[in-house]
């Protein structure tokens, strides 16, 4: 297999582990980003990190030399497949960070688009260079990236296929922050400045966010009000307001 999922802690981390490829995505590799995603999904990590194996890519993208003489329905298919994977990375019960270690092309840039949060190192490049090939972002990039940074930026890296290098990407709010090595423990760092609170609240907090890019701003606070009193059932917000009243730090539970 392609990947590598381990559970340093209380994380999850997944490697696309194929450097000599740019560890390029091949279906059968999404397809086992499907599986460890599901193993992630059942675990108990408070956080997933998904990066890339070696020195020079995150991920160059779908696998080009499998992308040709196929036919238009197994094209379509392979488009499902990728966006189904990549959605499932976005759903996932606990927040998901891309450590970005060089270049995120293609589907490379759409996994890192699909998590929570984006941390690049500082060679990290970010690109949609579909059009150079004569197609088009399939996995989620044309929908993803003008929620994250707005139409024109978005229409500008799909449009030229330009990369975009990490301190730009930091710039225009592709990526959360630029990580000085060694990356996994900022990675980890990162991660730890929002585990230490209780799940179910990052998960309510998570949720609400979500609805502001699908829904309208009444249905949207409609949403927001719905859970923000659900959160005010869980022991960890009695535990939180306590722990404020008596000058103490909380002991989240997460329940
Ligand atoms: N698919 C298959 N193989 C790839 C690959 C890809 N996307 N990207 C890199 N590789 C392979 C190369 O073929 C090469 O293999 P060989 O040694 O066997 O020839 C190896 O990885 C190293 O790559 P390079 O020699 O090209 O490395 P470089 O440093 O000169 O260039 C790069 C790096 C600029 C990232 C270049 O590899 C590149 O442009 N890759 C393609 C990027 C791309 O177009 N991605 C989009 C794919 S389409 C897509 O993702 C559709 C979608 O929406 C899902």
């Amino acid at each position: 297999m392609a990947i590598d999922l381990t559970f340093p802690d209380e994380f999850a981390l997944l490697t696309i582990n194929r450097p000599d490829a740019l560890n390029a995505l091949s279906f059968s590799l999404i397809e086992d980003i499907g599986h460890a995603l599901d193993a992630v999904a059942r675990s108990s990590a408070r956080a997933l990190v998904v990066t890339g194996a070696g020195e020079k890519a995150f991920c160059a993208g779908a696998d080009i030399k499998e992308l040709t003489d196929r036919t238009l329905i197994e094209q379509r298919r392979g488009a499902e497949l990728g966006q189904a994977v990549f959605s499932k990375l976005d759903r996932l019960p606990m927040a998901s960070i891309a450590l970005v270690n060089g270049y995120a092309f293609g589907g490379g840039c759409e996994i890192a688009l699909a998590c929570t949060f984006r941390l690049a190192t500082p060679n990290a490049r970010f690109g949609l260079p579909e059009i150079k090939l004569g197609l088009i972002p399939g996995y989620g990039g044309t929908q993803r990236l003008p929620r994250l940074i707005g139409e024109a930026r978005a229409l500008e890296m799909i449009l030229t296929g330009r990369p975009v290098p990490a301190a730009e990407a930091l710039q225009v709010g592709l990526v959360n922050r630029i990580v000085e090595p060694p990356p996994q423990d900022a990675a980890f760092a990162f991660a730890r400045e929002f585990t230490c609170h209780g799940m179910l609240g990052l998960q309510f907090a998570r949720e609400a966010v979500k609805r502001a890019a699908s829904t309208t701003l009444e249905e949207g606070l409609r949403a927001e009000a719905d859970l923000s009193t659900l959160a005010y059932r869980t022991a960890d917000a009695a535990e939180g307001m306590q722990a404020f009243i008596e000058k103490r730090k909380p002991e989240f539970r997460d329940q």
